[in-house]
């Protein structure tokens, strides 16, 4: 197992996003202590290690965000037995040419997300609240930004780990832990 075999497994893996890759879990820090939730990757750049993410502004990981931008990343492929772990900063994007750009590839009738007068969270007391804002206030892109990882393959013949951080775009340090 060397950095470069994994870079070149976990690359397709990304590249590709199906499931279970399209969904991981993002961990933020907020002032209660961690708080996980599930995302749709939606874009992977392999030179940068760099994932996207669409969400909410009005969304309590935004506030979360704009406090601490560390955030880890969490994905498990149970067929494969692997599991990533990503840690990262991440960077928001609102109504930037980049957001807005990756808002117009969304076909209008399904940006309902970003268009209910509601933020996410907020208690539905009257269902007519939730039509009205526009997507583009409320639309936000998430970049996250790949500091290290660590990987684990698990095998009967005996597990797999491997740590690694990720500076100037180039995975170094890189170490065979135990599992
Ligand atoms: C299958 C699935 C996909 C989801 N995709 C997204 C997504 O792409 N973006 C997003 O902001 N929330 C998505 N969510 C909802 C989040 O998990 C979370 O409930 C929501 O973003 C509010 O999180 P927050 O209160 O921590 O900001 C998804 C949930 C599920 C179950």
């Amino acid at each position: 197992m060397t950095i470069n075999s994994i870079e070149l497994k976990l690359v397709a893996l990304l590249e590709e996003a199906s499931w279970p890759w399209r969904l991981p879990s993002l961990a933020t820090l907020s002032a209660d202590g961690p708080q996980q939730r599930s995302l749709v990757l939606r874009r992977f750049n392999p030179k940068k290690w760099e994932l996207v993410f669409f969400t909410d502004f009005r969304s309590t990981k935004i506030k979360e965000l704009q406090k601490d931008p560390r955030a880890s990343l969490h994905f498990y492929d149970s067929e494969k037995q692997l599991q990533l772990r990503l840690k990262g900063i991440i960077n928001i994007e609102h109504q930037s040419p980049a957001s807005r750009e990756a808002l117009a590839e969304i076909p209008i009738d399904r940006r309902g997300d970003y268009q209910s007068g509601l933020a996410p969270g907020e208690v539905l007391s009257d269902i007519s609240e939730t039509s009205g804002t526009k997507a583009e206030a409320n639309f936000a892109l998430l970049r996250f930004q790949t500091k290290s990882l660590d990987y684990l393959e698990i095998n009967r013949v005996g597990h797999r780990r491997l740590k690694a951080e990720y500076i100037v775009e180039a995975w170094t340090n890189w170490t065979i832990i135990q599992a």
